[in-house]
């Protein structure tokens, strides 16, 4: 990795994988796949943007327009490519981590999670929006962090103009509907259990 990075997008990819490693302790996520799709995460990030069209033509990798039009966007889908086409890495899990970190996508597992997040707290960014709070709260609730990472980066995208990859809303709006599921079912079971409990009272 260190070969095809220029110096601080390694320090950063360094950095993710001891992030993820963090994590996948944390959170009970095998260690090695969460430091190997750390390691391997922005593989494609330093290659100009026509080899990276170029092997999307070649390869046959579905290309968007939005895609076509802001290429940086396509290093993720191209380095899931190299993972496993020059790395040989096969664990399907491993390559949708690294297919997915940017934007993230309704129903990620664990591990995408881990490295989505890692991504954004690890040691070397210094910019991202509520940084200290996320990088707390990523060890406290890695779904509350996630969601707070996708609400933060469509803030800022908003604001500041740059086409948004619609996948981000649709992984921010999926993750808002979970939480909120989560609410009604723990205030049903609240109820529920305020109603036993008032039952138990007015009994003869
Ligand atoms: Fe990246
Ligand atoms: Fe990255």
């Amino acid at each position: 990795m260190e070969k095809t990075q220029d110096e601080k997008r390694y320090e950063h990819t360094l950095g993710v994988t001891y992030t993820a490693a963090a994590l996948a302790m944390r959170y009970d996520a095998p260690l090695e796949n969460a430091e190997l799709a750390g390691l391997l995460h922005d593989c494609a990030k330093c290659m100009d943007d026509n080899r990276k069209i170029a092997i999307c033509e070649k390869h046959r990798i579905g290309m968007t327009e939005l895609e076509k039009r802001n290429p940086f966007l396509l290093h993720a889908k191209v380095g899931s490519f190299l993972a496993m086409d020059t790395y040989k890495v096969h664990n399907p899990d491993i390559i949708n981590a690294i297919l997915n970190h940017t934007t993230g996508r309704p129903g990620m597992s664990l591990l995408e999670k881990i490295i989505f997040v890692a991504d954004y707290i690890e040691p070397n960014r210094k910019q991202a929006p509520s940084l200290a709070e996320v990088r707390k709260l990523a060890f406290e609730d890695l779904d509350e962090a996630l969601l707070k990472i996708l609400s933060d980066t469509l803030e800022y995208l908003d604001a500041s103009g740059p086409e948004i990859d619609p996948m981000t809303r649709k992984t921010y709006q999926y993750y808002l509907a979970e939480k909120q599921e989560k609410k009604r079912e723990q205030n049903k079971e609240q109820n529920k259990e305020k109603n036993k409990e008032q039952q138990h009272t007015t009994e003869p």
